[in-house]
């Protein structure tokens, strides 16, 4: 038995996970040798991509705490990744002690982290459960105990939907999530972008990885907000919404757009 919980053979090592690439450009330990490759090839071919994940992260936390901060109480994330500090519920605990988040990935490796670090709160649930089919995400009774869909709910798809091909059909998958939120909801989503430089190398890392990486233009990711409202200061690269500090060296750079809207 692995320290995840898994036995040793029903770990997929054969190809590297997003998941654990993730985690081991963030700084994280839970990947292995075929997620560090693949990781180092990646910085190789996008030289920011370090300072990338870390402002990926940050936007996510003041996202988190921005929606809080307006009243919500209720995450629906999706696309969780695996347990980086400070996560949604930490960030959100930050200005509100009595937030429920509803974790959802489709990577099995998340949900046994997820559920050792998270699970028995009561407060939080992790599920496994996969984007492609958001009827199943807002159907499953664990999402349905920590999320009451006649209350607002902050939906988050936070560097997740590039791992959705066109064929996926994304634009109707954030429709039905969309559809599913009561007034007063609200909508936190980021995404990688080859905009600012060519990035085709970059993308053919995730060509062996079990998702690829499908990067759009800011017009294209401007779409997912669709029957929504934009908060300022609109979709941006992540460093630049309401920065909290000096956005870092380099931002002008950094490939993710991320925007914050209401229903
Ligand atoms: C880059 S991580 C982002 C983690 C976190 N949201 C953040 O921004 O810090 C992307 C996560 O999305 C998950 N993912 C990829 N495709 C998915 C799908 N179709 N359904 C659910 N989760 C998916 C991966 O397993 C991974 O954990």
């Amino acid at each position: 038995m692995s320290r995840d919980g898994f036995r040793a053979e029903e770990i997929d090592t054969s190809r590297p996970h997003p998941a654990r690439i993730y985690d081991y450009l963030l700084g994280g330990k839970d990947n292995y040798d075929i997620d560090r490759e693949a990781g180092d090839a990646l910085a190789a071919a996008a030289p920011e991509v370090r300072v990338s994940v870390r402002a990926n992260r940050a936007f996510l936390r003041r996202a988190v705490k921005y929606v809080v901060g307006e009243g919500v109480r209720q995450i629906l994330d999706i696309g969780t990744g695996l347990p980086t500090s400070p996560n949604v519920h930490e960030a959100a605990a930050e200005v509100a002690p009595d937030v429920r988040v509803a974790y959802i990935d489709n990577d099995p490796i998340v949900s046994a982290h997820g559920n050792a670090l998270l699970g028995g709160s009561g407060a939080n649930t992790v599920v496994l459960a996969d984007l492609r089919d958001p009827q199943s995400i807002l159907s499953d009774p664990s999402v349905r105990e920590v999320i009451d869909f006649g209350r607002p709910v902050a939906l988050l798809l936070v560097a997740v939907v590039h791992f959705l091909a066109e064929a996926d059909k994304p634009e109707q998958i954030v429709a039905t999530l969309r559809d599913a939120l009561p007034a007063g909801s609200f909508l936190v989503l980021s995404h990688a972008t080859g905009d600012l430089a060519e990035r085709s190398e970059a993308q053919a890392v995730y060509r062996q990885a079990t998702a690829s990486m499908n990067l759009r233009s800011r017009a294209e990711v401007l779409r997912f907000f669709d029957g929504f409202e934009l908060v300022e200061p609109g979709l941006t690269q992540v460093p630049f919404w309401r920065p909290d500090g000096t956005p870092p060296e380099g931002s002008h750079e950094i490939g993710f757009y991320g925007g914050v809207a209401r229903t």
